[in-house]
């Protein structure tokens, strides 16, 4: 059962109160507001395996209180969110990450196994308690091996305090949460991707609308050629998104995919473009969205068509030659003669050909900040740091490198180790700045497919202001390159320019857009170009920048930055259970 609710709490006065109080006497009125409503936002979650049928498939889930996605977590800015997360999973460890939410003093609220915590261990309870401290769409997910996959994940919306305007109107917010599904399970998918051949799971059974979706193989005709197959099961019947005539909605979209770009639509409804990653962006319009695992976008659509009949909202899998049906939902309109969860009369949208890379880097283009609500990056960077995609190979299994380093998690988590003064915790070595960014053959093989593997990771000096290059290259195979969504912890950075081909840093950063960048937590690379982006390392703590792709992140796809660790607060004993600091170290 979900206990959620959201109460009215005093300000938060604690020891040492006063000061603050008469320091926040002379903010601005908005931070008034938002003191004075804060709230506190509570849920106990009870994390289990449960059997699901989101593509009509029966199929073992990691679920919150037996649901898979996860309940919506809604708050306002400034609320302070207490999740109690118990683990149920009996043989399974857990930890959850709040995607989006910087944890600006709480970085060990950021779930990410590893890296900021130990796992939950089955049986245990842990607290994640942190602020919503920015409006915006957000999502949450497991951090833990590939456990996301399984079906443990949600979204978040953090709304604007009473009173306080955004760029744009509308009559109220539908939730899309995107995903992608297989039936083999994750166990299944890490140990194929770590034998020598590689087993490669293949492209997903289905895609999921709000966790519904259809395996084209199961159907009403032959329901027994496939095991646990039921058209009629309620878990995979179509999301119905309701709507009243002449009225504009906000669609608040996240992708949770383990693999999947997709481009998704809304049959016969332009939408605009207003907000990306919790900032918001300069309104385009599309007739279908472009969106990489670990973005969000909120698009408004207004109910203007014939209510007499209901529309697909559709989603298509681009970037990879796609395996898997369109998934669909239906929009309906009250008041209209189609009932609510009739399937439209059409053929559902199929998209954006998978193959049209151009129209995919013009959305990206496209994406810059609303010009009231510009945030200008700093001038100059103190630091650029610039990562080479590709890859690799170790001992004959397939890895991802970075600068020819392939990552690999620590047992003892960094933010544990590193407050606390562990030595031999991880790789002392910093992995490497740059690369032979002359000489690179981004259009070819790698030359010497072999790679070594580090956990080490950037230490970042507080306060300064870091560039990244992510430069994308061709993969083992000829002409070949994937697209990438990079994302980073604790930080939104901005989206400073792409290109295709070599990054040249004497010619391009001449080119970057310092005007009206956009700032988001995940970005595309797209596959042969680049992508530069530009944070301030001013949030302590230690934090996770990598490839969203689930299983990409497992072969190693991703580096670790830290900054100011001296200033974090004590951390919480409970996540300290696991490697060199149980019981002193060993
Ligand atoms: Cu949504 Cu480290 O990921
Ligand atoms: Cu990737």
């Amino acid at each position: 059962m979900i206990r959620s609710s959201r109460s009215l709490a005093a300000p938060p006065l604690g020891v040492g109160a006063p000061r603050r109080l008469l320091c926040s006497l002379f903010l601005a009125t908005t931070t008034l507001t938002i003191l004075a409503t804060a709230a506190t936002v509570r849920q106990d979650w009870e994390i289990s395996y449960q059997f699901t049928s989101p593509d009509c498939v029966r199929k073992l889930a990691v679920t919150i209180n037996g649901q898979t996605p996860g309940p919506t977590i809604r708050a306002t800015q400034g609320d302070t969110i207490v999740i109690s997360v118990k683990n149920s999973l009996l043989t399974e460890n857990v930890a959850i990450h709040w995607h989006g939410i910087r944890q600006i003093g709480t970085p060990w609220a950021d779930g990410t196994e590893g890296v900021t915590q130990c796992p939950i261990l089955p049986g245990d309870v842990f607290v994640y308690k942190f602020v919503v401290d920015r409006p915006g769409t957000y999502m949450y997910h497991a951090h833990y091996g590939m456990q996301r996959s399984a079906g443990l994940n949600g979204m978040i919306v953090v709304e604007v305090p009473r009173g306080q305007a955004e760029p744009f109107v509308y009559e109220r917010d539908h939730t899309v949460l995107l995903n992608d599904w297989w039936h083999r399970s994750t166990y299944e998918q890490a140990a194929g991707l770590a034998a020598v051949p590689m087993v490669w799971v293949g492209e997903p059974q289905a895609l999921l609308i709000n966790g519904r979706g259809r395996f084209v193989n199961c159907s009403a005709s032959a329901p027994t050629m496939v095991e646990g197959c039921n058209v009629a099961h309620p878990d995979c019947a179509p999301a119905v998104f309701a709507v009243v005539p002449g009225k504009t909605y906000r669609f608040r979209i996240a992708s949770v995919t383990s693999l999947s770009a997709l481009n998704f639509e809304i049959e016969g409804h332009a939408m605009t473009v207003v907000e990306a990653d919790g900032h918001y962006v300069k309104p385009f319009v599309v007739k279908n969205l472009n969106i990489y695992s670990g973005e969000t976008y909120s698009v408004l659509i207004t109910a203007n068509q014939d209510p007499n009949r209901n529309y697909w909202l559709a989603s298509n899998v681009v970037s990879r030659r796609p395996g898997t049906v369109t998934a669909t939902a239906i929009l309906s309109y009250y008041g209209g003669r189609s009932s609510p969860n009739a399937n439209p009369p059409t053929t559902p949208p199929v998209g954006l050909p998978w193959n049209d890379t151009a129209a995919r880097v013009r959305q990206s283009l496209a994406t810059v900040s609303h010009p009231a609500h510009i945030i200008p990056p700093p001038a100059k960077p103190d630091r650029a740091i610039l990562l080479l995609n590709t890859q690799n190979k170790i001992d004959g299994k397939i890895k991802w490198a970075l600068n020819n380093v392939s990552f690999t998690l620590p047992h003892t988590p960094y933010l544990v180790a590193l407050k606390s003064g562990l030595l031999g915790a991880f790789d002392e070595r910093p992995p490497p700045e740059t690369y032979d960014h002359q000489r690179y053959d981004v259009f070819s093989p790698p030359a010497n497919p072999n790679t070594t593997s580090s956990d080490g990771l950037y230490r970042l000096r507080f306060g300064s202001v870091v560039d990244v290059v992510l430069q994308n290259a061709n993969m083992l195979g000829a002409n070949s390159s994937e697209t990438h969504p990079w994302h980073l912890h604790g930080h939104d950075f901005w989206v400073l320019g792409y290109g295709y081909g070599r990054f040249d840093p004497a010619v391009h950063p001449a080119t970057y857009n310092l005007k009206d960048p956009i700032m988001k937590n995940t970005v595309a690379v797209h596959p042969f170009g680049w992508t530069a982006l530009r944070f301030k390392a001013d949030n302590p703590g230690v934090w996770a920048f990598h490839c969203h792709i689930e299983a990409h992140f497992f072969m190693g796809m991703g580096v670790v930055f830290e900054e100011g660790v001296e200033r974090v607060g004590e951390l919480p004993k409970e996540i300290m259970g696991c490697g060199k600091t149980r019981g002193g170290g060993h």
